[in-house]
């Protein structure tokens, strides 16, 4: 007796930063719903071993997205292989330039915003070469709460992930006409390499956890997989509606503000303006 179909049968997907975190958990996700998954990263290493894992359901492609090559080779790779692209997720990311403005060296914020907005735009350029001649697909990006506010990130970080956002809502509205949806996901903190690399926790994962689970308004942590839920529902036809949208997974922390502890815990009696301590004028 044949199995259940998954969610995404039969689809034909690219995943940027594939070999690692969210993009790992979204190749699993992907292919355990019925989708056939090229990894495309810069990491040899796991991303071979993830799809020899995966058997069938998966390939990798070595890519860095900054280079327009490398990016429509993956995506070429994928056509070769199965004669269309229906999902193009744009994930691959580091933390970038830390660091006060004033001393952020030129260099390094080129290099942060040619892999968080230059590899997206790849990633979106030569999606639309194969979709729109399809009339079909649907692109996801990873953007990041720090796309959505100012003072999550560092700043070449929370620049090019707002940029993400600006790039979704600009091509959403251009590739309508061809019936391709582009969406965006915005995760909070999250488990992975990345986050650990950014707290400096890198070899700890469970203090990492810890300390995102410390810090997330429902209290516990975000992992790979509830980000690749997101992208599972924008990538399947549940979300066929849904163009230019920016689906922010973080525990509610953006929709609670900034640092919402401190406010939460203060006794009544004291009032926050405009960054000054002031006294309020309600009564305890
Ligand atoms: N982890 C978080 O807390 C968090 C929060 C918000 C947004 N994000 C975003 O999620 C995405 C995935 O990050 P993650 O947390 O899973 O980190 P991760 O380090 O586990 O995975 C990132 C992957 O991207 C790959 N990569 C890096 N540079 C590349 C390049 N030039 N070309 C191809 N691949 C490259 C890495 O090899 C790695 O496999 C990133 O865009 C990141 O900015 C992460």
């Amino acid at each position: 007796m044949a199995g259940r179909a998954g969610r995404i049968q039969d689809a034909v997907a690219v995943v940027t930063g594939g070999a690692s975190g969210i993009g790992e958990g979204t190749v699993r996700r992907f292919v355990a719903e019925g989708a056939r998954v090229v990894i495309a990263d810069l990491q040899q290493g796991p991303g071979a071993a993830l799809a020899d894992e995966l058997g069938d359901g998966a390939i990798f492609v070595q890519t860095d997205v900054t280079s327009e090559q490398d990016v429509a080779g993956a995506i070429d790779r994928a056509v070769e292989e199965h004669g269309r692209l229906d999902i193009m997720f744009n994930n691959a990311g580091i933390v970038g330039a830390v660091g006060p403005i004033a001393q952020t060296s030129v260099d390094d914020w080129d290099r942060t915003v040619a892999i968080l907005l230059r590899g997206v735009f790849l990633g979106v350029k030569h999606a639309a070469r194969v979709m729109v001649p399809q009339r079909s697909g649907v692109i996801i990006s990873t953007s990041s709460t720090a796309g959505v506010v100012g003072g999550l990130g560092p700043h070449a970080y929370t620049a090019a992930k707002h940029g993400v956002i600006g790039l979704t809502k600009s091509v959403a509205n251009e590739l309508a006409q061809h019936r391709i949806r582009v969406n965006a996901i915005a995760p909070g903190n999250t488990v992975t390499a990345m986050a650990a690399a950014a707290s400096g926790s890198l070899d700890d994962m469970d203090k990492m956890s810890e300390m995102i689970a410390e810090g997330s308004p429902l209290g516990y942590a975000g992992f790979p997989e509830d980000i690749a839920n997101a992208a599972l529902f924008l990538a399947s036809d549940e979300s066929r509606y849904m163009s230019g949208h920016t689906m922010v997974v973080d525990a509610g922390q953006t929709a609670s503000g900034l640092v919402p502890t401190p406010f939460h815990r203060a006794r009544n009696g004291v009032l926050y303006e405009a960054g000054r301590r002031t006294r309020s004028t309600s009564s305890d």
